[in-house]
């Protein structure tokens, strides 16, 4: 097949690790027949440096027609006294409502290999954990109004959810969790809040679509605790863009190193924007040793979601489990006895057993 890739690699190790992720992905296309074609655009301080704002309406349209976008990672010290409205982080919220892309999948499983990054007790972790952490992505109090006042001495932001945007979530989460252990979690906090009673009441009426699916509602300070506690108890997740911005880094430390998480952004088509969830780790930029997995991973990702490439993204996965099987590890993941290797090194590791 023939894909239309528009890489953002944006700030900092973005450019390091996208530039491993798009050559495992040239591997995939030489191995299995397809042609992917890689179109690089700014995003973040990168696109700040060269056009003054963090997303421009030219690369927002090119997303837009494009398969698939694979993204690295965006912001940094570099641009912490720009403007509130024109930060990088902006250019990435910015992109994800202007692709549509409401539902992010994040995924939480514990490579094996790495259960001793684990930081949770062994009997713990004994249980088979496969949480997936679908969270709202396009509302919430991102999306809000803002307001500061002119002594600057208050401020308020705003939470909105209409039962629109919760419903067409929690649908993806309801499909998810009838392919998977039919088990639901919804993420509020209804006892306090209006928004979290909207979002309860609505997926309360979406469960009687889906009589086979197991319901639960947490409240998301419960949720905190038992992630840690007993993270077999959770199949799928719901929740809103904040509760899930929060809960999904827990998870990744649960499954030991946030430089594997990789994560999926989806809309109503297939068109999807995929992302490691970690950020652009100043410190370690441009020293050749970020982990570049959670990218990898999101490229796969991106070819079982867009593209439909179910047998290329498992061949990914299997890549990966084959490297950290031999012992190779970035220095974020690694231990004593184990093989330490740079981000282009892994890179060049995971495409060669493709
Ligand atoms: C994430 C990040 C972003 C978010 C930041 C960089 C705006 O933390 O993808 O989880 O809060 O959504
Ligand atoms: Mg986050």
């Amino acid at each position: 097949m023939q894909a239309n890739i528009v890489t953002l690699p944006g700030d900092y190790i973005g450019p390091e690790i996208i530039a491993q992720a798009v050559k495992v992905l040239e591997k995939v296309a030489e191995k299995y027949g397809h042609t992917f074609r890689f179109d690089e655009r700014r995003l973040g301080g990168a696109s700040i440096d060269a056009f003054g704002v963090p997303l421009t309406d030219e690369t927002l349209a090119a997303c837009n027609a494009a398969d698939a976008v694979l993204m690295g990672s965006v912001g940094g010290p570099k641009w912490d006294g720009v403007e509130p409205a024109r930060r990088p982080e902006k250019g990435l919220l910015a992109l994800r409502k202007g692709m549509q892309v409401f539902a992010n999948l994040r995924p939480c499983t514990i490579h094996p290999q790495l259960a001793g990054a684990c930081p949770l007790r062994p009997d713990i972790i004994a249980e088979p954990i496969d949480i997936m952490i679908l969270r709202e992505l396009t509302g919430d109090i991102y999306f809000g109004k803002r307001w500061r006042s002119e002594d600057r001495s208050a401020a308020t932001d705003e939470m909105a959810y209409s039962a629109m945007e919760v419903e067409r979530l929690a649908r993806i989460g309801f499909e998810m969790a009838m392919k998977r252990n039919k088990k639901l979690c919804s993420v509020d906090k209804a006892n306090v809040l209006e928004c979290s009673r909207l979002w309860r009441e609505t997926v309360q009426k979406l469960s009687a679509e889906y009589p086979e699916v197991e319901v639960t509602y947490m409240y998301v300070d419960n949720a905190a605790m038992q992630l840690i506690l007993r993270p077999s108890q959770f199949d799928v997740m719901i929740t809103g863009n904040l509760f899930g911005d929060i809960l999904s880094d827990e998870s990744a430390a649960i499954a030991g190193s946030l430089g594997m998480m990789p994560s999926a952004s989806l809309g109503s088509t297939t068109r999807g924007l995929y992302e490691p969830i970690h950020g652009s780790a100043p410190d370690i930029a441009g020293r050749d040793i970020a982990n570049p997995l959670g990218t990898i991973l999101s490229g796969a990702l991106l070819l079982r979601h867009s593209l439909g490439l179910e047998q290329e993204a498992k061949a990914i996965e299997a890549a990966v489990s084959a490297v950290l099987d031999e012992g190779y590890r970035t220095g974020d993941i690694w231990s004593e006895g184990m093989t330490k290797v740079g981000c282009t090194q892994m890179g060049d590791l995971v495409a060669a057993r493709i």
